[in-house]
C-alpha cells in the first residue's frame, strides 16, 4: 500500500514537472513570436506621408485631364494610407488627427462624381491646404505641400487614351 502511494505520488508529480515543462516551451515560444512581431519591419509616419504624397500628386493629374475613374482611383490609394497610419502607427498622436482630411476627401470625391473640373480644383486646393494646416499644428510647418507642376511619373499615362 505504502509503495503504491510512493509509485502513484511519483507518476503525479512527474506529470507535473511535464505540465510545467510544456508551459515553459509555450512561454518561450510566445516570447520568441512578441520579439519578431516587435521587430517586424513596419512603415514610418513619414514613409505614409510620402505614399501620400505621391496619391495626392497623381491625383492633380488625374483631376486636370478629366480622367475622373483614375481620379477616384486615387482618392480611395489616399483613404488606404490614412486607414493603415492609424493602424500600424497607433502611438504617433498625429495619427488619430488624420480624420481631418476626410471631409476635404468626402468634397473631392463628389466634384469627381460630378465630372467638375473646376470645383475639383478647387476642393484639391482645400485638401492641399488641410495637408499643411496639419503639418503646422504637428511643428512640421517646414513641410509644405503644393499643386503639382509636372506629373510625378513619366511612366504613367493621366490622359484618356480612349474616352469611349
Ligand atoms: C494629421 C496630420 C497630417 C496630415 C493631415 C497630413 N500630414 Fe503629412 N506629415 C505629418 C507629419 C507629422 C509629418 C512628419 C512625419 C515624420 O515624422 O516622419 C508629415 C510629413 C509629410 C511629408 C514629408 C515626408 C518626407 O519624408 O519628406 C509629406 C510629403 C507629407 N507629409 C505630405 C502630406 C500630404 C500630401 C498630405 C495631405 C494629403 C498630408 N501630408 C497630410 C502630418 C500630417
Amino acid at each position: 500500500m505504502k509503495y503504491a502511494f510512493l509509485i502513484l505520488l511519483t507518476i503525479v508529480l512527474f506529470s507535473c514537472n511535464q505540465k510545467t515543462d510544456q508551459v515553459q516551451v509555450l512561454q518561450n515560444r510566445i516570447d520568441s513570436l512578441k520579439h519578431e512581431i516587435e521587430e517586424a519591419y513596419k512603415p514610418g509616419f513619414g514613409d505614409f506621408m510620402s505614399s501620400l504624397q505621391v496619391h495626392h500628386g497623381k491625383l492633380w493629374f488625374a483631376g486636370q485631364n478629366q480622367n475622373w475613374e483614375l481620379a477616384d482611383f486615387e482618392i480611395h490609394e489616399i483613404e488606404e494610407a490614412i486607414e493603415d497610419i492609424r493602424k500600424y502607427q497607433k502611438d504617433r498622436k498625429e495619427s488619430q488627427m488624420m480624420t481631418m482630411i476626410e471631409p476635404s476627401l468626402e468634397r473631392i470625391e463628389v466634384a469627381i462624381d460630378q465630372k467638375d473640373p473646376v470645383l475639383f480644383k478647387k476642393e484639391y486646393i482645400e485638401l492641399t491646404n488641410t495637408c499643411n494646416s496639419c503639418h503646422r499644428s504637428t511643428d512640421h510647418g517646414f513641410i509644405v505641400v503644393k499643386s503639382p507642376d509636372g506629373p510625378p511619373f513619366s511612366n504613367q499615362e493621366f490622359q484618356l487614351l480612349d474616352k469611349d
